[in-house]
């Protein structure tokens, strides 16, 4: 099986980057595909979310930094399921302006080193930093954005979208891109509008599934639990189940 690298990727805070990320890791790890989670957010509210507490921790930060090998930093966390940690100086990193292609292809060559041994590869990005997000993306072959369907910010989706575009001429390679629907409300009237838009301007490229609004979604990372751990039966436990099949099966929306 082919190794696919998935960057979760949006500018915008708080559209469900975080929770796409470690609950679609889980779920996927849980159908007995072996996957990587790779946190890059400073913030480290992934590790945070999968019950890793530590705080001085390093991970990725040491990848990028100082060249350091990503093997060693690598903890297993569930079954199939292991985590790369941002680490605590990712923060120094964030800050950095990007200079050079070179600076922006770290990650993917030391991504190499683990060749083979994952499923799936799921990047966690930052909101802000153009270093962080240019190495996601050179190291990806994938991105899914998550986009909050309690909120009608079309403008923002469409540049972020041309930006991938470019993004992928400016690496001389191509990229899939999939958007995923958050925070849906099925008898809410704007989120069904702001799926009728995404489905009008990028019909090839909405994922099946909708991910429901769901308490349990929002409590779960306090217990460093998945959803699917914390409450199996509830509708965000069946929505990312159902988004792990999409993203395996390349399974979009049709209206
Ligand atoms: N389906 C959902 N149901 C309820 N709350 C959600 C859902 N998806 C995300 N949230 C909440 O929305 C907030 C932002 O999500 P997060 O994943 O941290 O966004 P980002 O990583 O894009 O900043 C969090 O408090 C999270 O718990
Ligand atoms: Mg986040």
């Amino acid at each position: 099986m082919k190794q696919r690298v998935i960057a979760v990727l949006n500018q915008k805070g708080g559209v469900g980057k975080t929770t796409t990320a470690y609950n679609l890791a889980f779920a996927i790890a849980s159908m007995r595909k072996r996957v990587l989670a790779i946190d890059l957010d400073p913030q480290s509210h992934m590790a945070v979310s999968l019950g890793l507490m530590q705080n001085n921790l390093s991970g990725i930060d040491d990848v990028i930094l100082d060249g350091a090998e990503v093997t060693s930093y690598i903890i297993n966390q569930r079954e199939y399921l292991d985590l790369l940690p941002a680490g605590f100086r990712l923060s120094e990193v964030e800050k950095l302006s990007i200079k050079s292609r070179q600076q922006a292809i770290i990650i993917r060559d030391a991504l190499a080193a683990i060749k083979g041994r994952y499923d799936y590869i799921i990047l966690d990005c930052p909101p802000m930093s153009g270093l962080l997000n240019f190495n996601a993306l050179f190291a990806s072959d994938e991105v899914i954005v998550p986009v909050s369907s309690d909120y009608l910010a079309l403008h923002g989706l469409s540049q972020l979208m041309k930006t991938l575009k470019s993004t992928q001429r400016f690496m001389q390679k191509p990229m899939k891109t999939w958007i995923a629907l958050t925070r849906f409300g099925t008898r809410r009237r704007l989120s069904r509008e702001v799926l009728a838009r995404v489905m009008h301007y990028f019909p090839k490229q909405v994922l099946a599934t909708p991910i429901r609004e769901c308490a349990p979604v929002a409590e779960s990372p306090s217990f460093g639990l998945s959803v699917l751990e914390y409450d199996a039966q509830c509708n965000g436990a069946k929505d990312y189940r159902s988004l792990a099949d999409d993203i395996i099966n390349c399974r979009t929306f049709k209206a």
